[in-house]
């Protein structure tokens, strides 16, 4: 289902997120993002982006194209940066490129209104893929000619970092308080009521098939990339029915301790939130005061 491209230039990197992604050139003589297999985040990252950034896609909303780029290391020999040249030594092979839209900027909610039918769909789509990452802080939205696009879909599905606890997901409420399009009323019962019908295993499936599979091998508990294809298909269609109502639309957190996001940039599982008495236990707070 993705293009496969191959990298011909490193062009420079994107520093303003935490990944150091990088814009690439390719043999179809296109602009990509590319985001690393190397990258300390992990693979896990690469396989969120695609699963949750097809399904936004087929859902209706911009997601720009995503692709396959191969990587020969040899292309970063003269690159001057030593972290860049560690990052595409250890990045050989796969990776994963989103066409890179030229001129974009970053979505501000003072400077572009978004109806609330339009951020009801992504609230409810976050609230599925249980999406970290799209807080005030931190939009992960674009603007390009005049439209919102979404972007960095990494830090979602975050339960398949600990899979022991993906079952219990299912009815984990989604705090959207701090959501960057929690401003504009996002009407999640509309979209909810639109959206969930269209999210079939058969959808599912369909996306979790365009993960390549060397991204999907290893993993404890599964005896091949098949296998765990269908875990994810499962515990994402588990998630659906009721979703709308399971979405926290509080007053938003603006002066929060940050929290680093330390199942992203090591290697341990998410922590639960054992606090009884206080909010529920969320499948999502939006991280606060970190750029990603
Ligand atoms: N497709 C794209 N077109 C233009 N700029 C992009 C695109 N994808 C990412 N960027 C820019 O690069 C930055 C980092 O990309 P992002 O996917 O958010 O990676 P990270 O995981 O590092 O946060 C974004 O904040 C945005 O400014
Ligand atoms: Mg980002």
């Amino acid at each position: 289902m993705l293009r496969e491209v191959t990298a011909t230039r490193y062009v420079t990197p994107l520093r303003e997120g935490g990944s150091l992604p990088g814009i690439v050139e390719a043999d179809d003589l296109g602009t990509y993002v590319m985001k690393f297999t190397g990258a300390g985040q992990g693979r896990k990252t690469l396989v969120a982006e695609v699963l949750a950034g097809l399904l936004a896609q087929r859902l209706g909303l911009r997601v720009p194209e995503l692709v396959r780029i191969r990587l020969d290391p040899v292309i970063g020999l003269s690159e001057p940066d030593e972290e860049v040249q560690d990052l595409l030594k250890a990045s050989g092979g796969l990776n994963l490129g989103m066409d890179y839209l030229p001129g974009s900027l970053g979505l501000d909610p003072l400077a572009f209104t978004v109806d609330a039918a339009e951020a009801g769909r992504v609230v409810w789509f976050d609230a599925l893929v249980g999406n970290v990452d799209r807080s005030w802080r931190n939009p992960n939205l674009l603007v390009w000619h005049g439209e919102m696009w979404l972007i960095d879909h990494g830090a979602s599905l975050i339960w398949h970092h600990n899979w022991p606890s993906a079952p219990a997901s299912r009815d984990k409420p989604y705090d959207a308080s701090d959501h960057v399009l929690a401003p504009f009323a996002p009407d999640v019962a509309a979209a909810g009521a639109e959206l969930a019908p269209l999210v079939t295993e058969e959808l599912l499936a369909e996306c979790a098939a365009a993960v390549p599979g060397e991204w999907l091998l290893d993993e404890p508990g599964f005896a091949d990339p098949d296998e765990l294809r269908a875990a994810y298909v499962r515990t994402l269609a588990a998630r659906v029915p009721g979703l709308a109502e399971r979405v926290v639309l509080g007053e938003p957190t603006r002066d929060g301790p940050s929290r680093a996001p330390g199942w992203l940039t090591g290697a341990r599982p998410p922590r639960r939130r054992s606090d009884a008495g206080g909010r529920p236990e969320c499948e999502s707070g939006q991280e606060r005061g970190v750029r990603r």
